[in-house]
């Protein structure tokens, strides 16, 4: 191979837009090959790239994820990373948690609540959306997992998730702080988990609709493909694979109000929707707005794609903020408009900001239905608030992983308003 100039650094300093760029200091190819963290990588966009890289015999996870990712993002031996049989048997833990009738149901109805009492707590003062978001998404997931949770615990639950997200991508403060949150909340679910398996129920609950195992339960309970149960901290980590992302919704909850104030009309058609509306809304949102940069895997054996040898061990990585941006896939990419989805849902390929293929069997996000309506019933209910929107920081830098409106969106409630 020859020597490339590694591009970790850059990454680093340009962000969302690396990608999009070394692809058009290439001349827009489908495969452009570079260094990052010292290994070859090969950086691959567009539709025929999404069903290469979901194919498994393409694609390997182990080891594919770097050591300060995993201690701050996903955890050590979490299912981002298992391969094969493996994958599939603790995937299958996710997929009937995640993926059965009622979840996105059950967890919508629980954050609807909390949010109406957050949204009562702030008359007359203001609210950070982003924070009130993610205490409320917090809330509403610890009911759902089956953790009794005290108030205050709930808030540090929800400081501790968004930590472990904002600080994964970066070196210095932000990363060690990311650490110490996942670190922190490893150790106390693994210790909920020791009390459930000892039969001490003091830190968890039924679930509050009375459906079947709660993810505690069910975590606590899994058996994996060596028919063994998880050790305490795996156990920790993948209930933590249920906690955080749910939190991180709070990240696309805080894009919508940023989408709403600057096209306020959107609200109108919000407010007089049945809910396709309100779908098409969080598919923009998701497809629009920074979040996932690119996932990434090994190549599982010599491959070949766009015209590039892919030697086995190569890092492939999967652009997704690029893909969202092409104007080959998306008419006008940088106008924000849901009818782009009214009516329809997007095919196989085309949106991937919780990756593509099978969620059922492959890597593909499991929460993706509950984020979706997660993110519907935000933006419906930020569409109803009568709320003022105070000068402030609304810039969304591009080159921090993860980025958000910098001011976290601050309103301020004038009177008795949901
Ligand atoms: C996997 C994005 C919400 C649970 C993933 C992947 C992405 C993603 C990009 C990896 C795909 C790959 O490696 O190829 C997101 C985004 C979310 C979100 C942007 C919005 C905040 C959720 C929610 C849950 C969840 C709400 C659970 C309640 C998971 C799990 C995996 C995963 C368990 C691992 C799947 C596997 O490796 O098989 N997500 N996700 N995510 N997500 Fe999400």
């Amino acid at each position: 191979m020859s020597p490339l100039i590694d591009s970790t650094v850059p990454l680093l300093v340009q962000g969302y837009a690396w990608a999009p760029d070394l692809r058009r200091r290439h001349g827009d190819p489908p495969a452009v090959r570079t260094r990052l963290m010292g290994r070859p990588a090969l950086l691959l966009h567009g539709p025929a790239a999404v069903e290469f890289f979901y194919d498994e015999r393409h694609v390997l996870r182990d080891g594919a994820l770097p050591g300060p990712v995993l201690d701050t993002l996903f955890g050590r031996g979490a299912v981002h990373t298992l391969d094969g049989e493996r994958h599939r048997v603790r995937k299958a833990l996710f997929v009937n948690l995640l993926m059965r009738d009622g979840s996105v149901d059950g967890l919508t109805a629980l954050v609807r609540r909390h949010w109406t009492d957050a949204v009562d707590g702030w008359q007359g003062r203001g609210a950070v959306l982003f924070d009130e978001a993610a205490t409320v998404l917090a809330r509403a997931v610890c009911d759902w997992t089956g953790l009794a949770v005290p108030e205050d615990a709930a808030r540090e639950i929800a400081e501790d998730c968004v930590a472990m997200v904002d600080g994964f991508a970066t070196p210095g403060p932000r990363h060690w702080r990311a650490r110490r949150a996942r670190a922190r909340q490893e150790e106390s679910l693994a210790r909920t988990v020791e009390e459930l398996r000892g039969g001490v129920t003091r830190l968890h609950q039924a679930l509050p609709t009375g459906a079947g195992d709660t993810a505690l339960e069910a975590v606590a309970r899994h058996r994996d493909a060596d028919g063994r149960l998880l050790d305490p901290r795996t156990a920790a980590v993948e209930l933590l694979n249920v906690i955080r992302p749910c939190v991180a919704v709070a990240w696309l909850a805080a894009f919508a109000a940023h989408a709403l104030h600057r096209r306020p009309r959107l609200a109108d058609a919000l407010r007089a929707d049945d809910g396709a509306y309100a779908r098409a809304f969080a598919h923009e949102v998701r497809r629009f707005y920074p979040f996932v940069p690119f996932v990434g895997g090994l190549a599982a054996r010599d491959l070949r794609f766009g015209g590039q040898a892919v030697p086995e061990g190569t890092l492939v990585l999967l652009d997704v903020y690029g893909h969202h941006h092409d104007p080959g896939l998306w008419p006008d990419p940088y106008r924000f408009d849901p009818e782009r989805f009214l009516g329809r849902e997007p095919g196989p390929g085309t949106l991937i900001p919780q990756g593509g293929g099978d969620a059922r069997t492959g890597h593909r996000c499991p929460g993706e239905d509950i984020t979706v309506g997660l993110l519907a019933e935000f933006a419906s209910a930020l569409a109803g608030l009568d709320t003022d929107v105070p000068e402030q920081d609304l810039r969304i830098p591009l080159h921090r992983i993860p980025t958000r409106p910098r001011s976290g969106f601050t309103v301020s409630v004038p009177s008795r308003q949901r």
